[in-house]
């Protein structure tokens, strides 16, 4: 508690985005792991696990969960653990997974290999920032199938996950689905070079992801509905989707969402919001102090994303959303703008506020920017109160921003990574967006 809302002011001090997480809630576990480790040890090599890369730790996890689920630590040791089948620990309070070894996908089952749900207080972390799910996913990948996701938190309140590697999931890596009061922070995930294996997807109340940085071909760290009030920042999409938020459809009810610090390199886009109809409402954002290079597309709002089935409804409506300061390249803004605001006819998007913006091209010396539907201030945007629909209006930039170059990250992905070959467990970085230092240090030096 009192660590959490000293971190809260430190927070807010140096970087005002932080205001979009609630005040007064708590956020992360509320026991400290020492705490737990006191209450009780449940070691899952004393509920039948052996770490011979072999034996199912999918009944040991099960029973270890169930002898600590009202108080303690679970404690997967260091070694390598074969899944062969999954779990859903159901109904925990104030516990923790220390995860120190490697646990291997060696079950086919689809789903998800390890379901939290219903917890509060609960922390999934490794102490020496080792632990790792290795997924195999290229064992699908490589026969044009998917299998499960690695993780997902169903309606779990006030917890963290961090210090860990997620590799080559066979779909999914991490869902953060209807949670409340988490922080994520200090992961690496490691994906194959396609779509369908999103990084981290998040919806819900109060959720706090820092400094990570996701390898794959689709989502970097996405935003779905309904969720108000999550702070993002620190990102590093080293060869990856992008982030996003959507896709959206009926009844979309986001607000107060930061994205700020994000790092994007080789990827389908910065940031992109994207619906296909649908309505309710997006609104009250901030995408701040973003770099990239290379990407194909830039800030990209899509209302017509053809990706998306077309859902019933006049359009999302996208309204009081700042870009501020973002810089650096894009692959050819003369194919892809590097600013596309298209917004629905029906539910033009209002209060869009571009500035500081300087992203040139990487090819060619020209580039555009387009707009259709929106209304506010910056790059082609529409500014007044007329608030209607108009049609496409595209503006065309022939020199180079000022300002416009921008730090890399060192060593950049030069290539994703295969999809039929085993992808290698990274170890947790300690630095995930140019000069910025992680908000947390990592748990093992
Ligand atoms: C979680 O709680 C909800 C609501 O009580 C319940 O419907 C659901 O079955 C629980 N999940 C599991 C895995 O038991
Ligand atoms: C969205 O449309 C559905 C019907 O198509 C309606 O029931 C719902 O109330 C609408 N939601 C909003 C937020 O307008
Ligand atoms: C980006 O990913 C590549 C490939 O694993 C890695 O070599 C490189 O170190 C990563 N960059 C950073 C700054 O972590």
């Amino acid at each position: 508690m009192l660590f959490n809302s000293i971190f809260a002011v430190a927070c807010s001090l140096a970087v005002p985005a932080a205001a979009q997480l609630a005040t007064g809630y708590q956020l992360g576990p509320p026991t400290s792991s020492s705490a737990k480790w006191a209450v009780k040890v449940c070691d899952v090599t004393d509920y039948g696990a052996v770490a011979d890369g072999v034996t199912d730790i999918g009944p040991p996890l099960l029973a270890a969960f169930t002898a600590c689920k009202s108080g303690g630590i679970v404690n997967i040791p260091l070694g390598t653990f074969a899944m062969a089948t999954w779990v859903t620990l159901d109904d925990g309070v104030a516990w923790g997974i220390n995860f120190e070894g490697t646990i291997v996908r060696t079950g086919t089952a689809g789903g998800h290999m390890i379901v939290i749900e219903n917890s509060s207080d609960f922390e999934l972390y490794s102490s020496r920032s080792s632990g790792a799910i290795q997924g195999y996913g290229y064992e699908f990948h490589s026969q044009g199938e998917y299998g499960p996701r690695l993780i997902r938190l169903i309606n779990v309140e006030y917890f963290s996950v961090h210090d860990i590697a997620l590799v080559d999931s066979p779909a999914f890596h991490l869902i953060l689905d209807t949670c409340t009061g988490g922080e994520v922070y200090n992961m690496i995930i490691r994906g194959g070079n396609e779509g369908g294996l999103d990084g981290i997807d998040v919806w819900g109340f109060n959720i706090y992801i820092h400094d990570v940085e996701v390898t794959n071909k689709d989502e970097c760290v996405t935003v779905k509905n309904p969720s108000n009030h999550i702070l993002i920042e620190n990102i590093y999409c080293n060869w990856s989707g992008g982030s996003a938020i959507g896709s959206l459809g009926l009844d979309t009810d986001i607000s107060k969402i930061t994205y700020n610090n994000i790092y994007t390199w080789s990827s389908n886009q910065m940031m992109m919001l994207k619906s296909n109809g649908g309505n309710g409402t997006v609104s009250d954002c901030v995408f701040s102090n973003f770099i990239g290079h290379s990407n194909a597309y830039s800030l990209y709002i899509d209302a017509y994303w053809t990706s998306e089935t077309l859902q019933a409804g006049d359009g999302v409506l996208y309204t009081d959303l700042t870009f501020s300061n973002w810089k650096g390249t894009c692959a050819d803004g003369a194919v892809r703008a590097p600013i596309m605001a298209i917004c629905p006819t029906g539910q033009p998007c209002d209060g869009i506020t571009i500035e500081d913006f300087a992203m040139w091209t990487d090819t060619g010396s020209s580039e555009y920017y387009k707009c259709e539907n929106a209304w506010g201030s910056g790059g082609c945007l529409v500014g007044g109160s007329a608030h209607t629909a108009y049609a496409i209006t595209t503006q065309t930039i022939t020199a180079a921003p000022s300002g416009y170059s921008a730090a890399k990250m060192p060593n950049d992905l030069a290539s994703g990574f295969a999809i039929t070959a085993s992808i290698p467990i990274p170890t947790v970085p300690t630095t995930f967006f140019p000069g910025v230092t992680p908000a947390t240090a990592r748990a093992y030096p």
